[in-house]
């Protein structure tokens, strides 16, 4: 599909005045990373993740038909007012005018609650963004009520994408591919396929414990550090690199070969920091705390030869990956040896989910 294929068609233009919906929408952890994007949010590689489950946002979107002009949106979040808010949605809007031009028709309320804390480390744009892009393309569906399910989701993560690269992972399925990639089927650069091989048992109920090790906001967005990806010495060697890692995920997925997918998932997010370290201007987002508690994950592998592995974001946080049938031990190691190093004895306790839900 190219881009002209989502633009909207709408069959029953006047069938609807006012009306709201609402979608939870998770948020999702990625294995091979996306960093570096080329203009309307194409990816520089293909990446994917495993989606969230107790991570999410729940977004309300309210709208009634536009008196006179106006054409004009509210955000609330957790209740509260918050036109600080309004810039990323305002531009996300923006973005997706092309495509949803019925959008233009309606002025908006759009309500906005996360399930975890806002300032907790945790990137809240992939949830918040895919909620948001869900609720518009409910909409959409009842302007034009021939849409098929396929296109609603596929759409759904076109237009969640250009509102943050990765939300587009964020919409359907356990286990989601963005970018195209010659190995996997119906791949593409423009939305998220969720993957659809054969996934061993050992990754069923997989789990995701977040280590809040830093709650305070990013010094550098994700927005400046995929700019620095322009111009970076090592940008096409990682680039590859990517392209190969999702080559051999694809296997790991399928063998169940747990050695091999913690090899590859902290390469993974050790190249991603190493990318932030040698950018021009270079900077750090790792803390002490991050690399003393990866560091306590190397001697617990080789003392108990179990399977937690980590991966991070682009943040201080620490993301433990562990099987299901490794969960009690990695618990206690969790409350015995870890919570010391998270802000507040802060930490989430998540699992791979399935993706957004309608409410
Ligand atoms: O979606 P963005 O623009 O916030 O970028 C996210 C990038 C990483 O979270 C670091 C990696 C990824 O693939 O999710």
């Amino acid at each position: 599909m190219t881009e002209k294929d989502f633009i909207a068609t709408i069959s029953n233009p006047s069938s609807i005045d006012s009306g709201k919906y609402t979608w939870k929408t998770p948020s999702n952890i990625a294995l091979v990373k996306y960093w570096g994007k080329k203009e309307h949010q194409i990816p520089e590689n293909t990446s994917i993740s495993f989606t969230l489950d107790a991570c999410f946002t729940l977004t309300t979107l309210e709208f009634s038909k536009k008196k006179g002009d106006s054409g004009d949106f509210e955000v609330y979040f957790e209740g509260e007012k918050k036109d600080d808010f309004k810039p990323k949605i305002a531009t996300f809007f923006e973005r997706i005018e092309n495509y949803c031009p019925f959008l233009s028709d309606y002025d908006f309320t759009i309500h906005s609650r996360n399930s975890f804390p806002h300032s907790s480390g945790i990137a809240s744009s992939a949830s918040g963004m895919s909620a948001l892009a869900l609720c518009v393309m409910s909409l959409e569906r009842s302007l034009n009520n021939k849409m098929t399910d396929a296109y609603f989701y596929k759409k759904a993560s076109f237009l969640a994408r250009l509102g943050s690269g990765s939300a587009c992972r964020s919409i359907k399925g356990s286990v989601v591919v963005w970018g195209n990639h010659d190995e996997i089927k119906d791949s593409s650069d423009l939305y998220g396929v969720e993957f659809s091989d054969d996934i061993h048992e050992n990754f069923k109920n997989y789990h995701d414990t977040i280590l809040l090790v830093d709650e305070g906001e990013k010094q550098v967005s994700s927005t400046v550090g995929h700019k620095l990806m322009f111009g970076h010495p090592y940008a096409r060697n990682r680039f590859e690199q990517a392209e190969e890692n999702i080559s051999k995920i694809k296997e790991i997925l399928k063998s169940g070969d747990l050695k091999a997918f913690t090899n590859l998932v902290e390469s993974e997010a050790l190249t991603l920091h190493a990318m932030m370290m040698t950018s021009n201007p270079y900077f750090i987002l790792m803390k002490p705390n991050t690399l003393k508690i990866i560091n306590k994950i190397w001697e617990f592998r080789k003392e108990t030869n179990l399977n937690l592995c980590f991966t991070l974001d682009a943040g201080a946080n620490v993301h433990l990956l562990y099987p299901e049938n490794e969960k009690e031990e990695v618990n206690s190691f969790v409350v015995n040896e870890l919570i010391q190093y998270c802000q507040n004895n802060h930490y989430i306790c998540d699992r791979i989910g399935f993706g957004a839900k309608q409410v």
